[in-house]
């Protein structure tokens, strides 16, 4: 399933390229992840949407949770209206706790990979959203782009490793200073189908095309260290 999901082979990532280089490829299961439109987003979000799972986003700006929830539902109309009227962008975490599609090929990949674990996020911004300025995340991600297109810049890693997931939040100044002070050293526009992995801490920034997009971000999350139960060694 991961090679077929990523279109990379477990056998050139985990040797040679695994946190250390950006790696790009095709899907080969798009029928699998679908075309995930608003309006599929819209379909998930019958049931309570737990807090800080679902954020829709205006020029980097979170809109207020009771612009688009009442009593921890979600308002579909006002959602639809963010989105078409206001050209607000939607984040959906998590997304296989709502999706059963999405729980079995987690579930696969858990199995397939583990000790990794993986948990898929969905995208959708309409023309000239942006959703995130540059920034680098504790996780390896993996960018599936599954409708219209997304320009990325990347910036290799400034700090080698982060104890925690919230610890990149602490580099953000460093990090919008490097960003100020040095050219991207790669750049590329994902189309549909394209997949692009990016090493745990590359600084990374989603640009705009003049169409809308939707992509998949699927972590890839190493078990925590203090997991592990250290035996004598004789
Ligand atoms: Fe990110």
């Amino acid at each position: 399933m991961f090679e077929e999901l990523f279109g990379i082979s477990k056998q050139v990532l985990f040797p040679h390229r695994w946190e250390t280089s950006l790696i790009t490829s095709k899907t080969a299961a798009k029928p699998l992840v679908g075309n995930q439109s608003a309006d599929y987003i819209l379909s998930l979000l019958s049931n309570p949407v737990e807090h800080e799972d679902l954020l829709i986003i205006k020029d980097g700006t979170y809109c207020r949770r009771d612009a688009y929830t009442s009593g921890g539902r979600c308002i579909k109309e006002n959602i639809r209206e963010l989105i078409t009227q206001e050209g607000c962008a939607i984040y959906l975490r998590w997304l296989e706790k709502y999706d059963s599609n999405f729980n079995t090929l987690a579930n696969r990949l858990n199995a397939e990979l583990s000790p990794f674990t993986f948990s898929f996020c969905l995208f959708y911004a309409p023309t000239a959203s942006t959703l995130f300025d540059e920034h680098f995340d504790a996780h390896d991600a993996f960018i599936i782009q599954l409708e219209g297109s997304k320009k990325w810049q990347v910036w290799p890693a400034i700090v080698a490793d982060v104890e925690a997931v919230s610890s990149p939040h602490f580099y953000t100044p460093m990090v919008r200073a490097h960003v100020a002070e040095h050219a991207p050293s790669y750049e590329i526009t994902l189309q549909a189908g394209d997949v692009m992995y990016l090493p745990r801490c590359t600084i990374h920034r989603a640009l705009p095309t003049d169409e809308h997009s939707s992509h998949l971000n699927v972590w890839m999350t190493p078990r925590p260290l203090h997991k592990f139960i250290w035996g004598d060694v004789k």
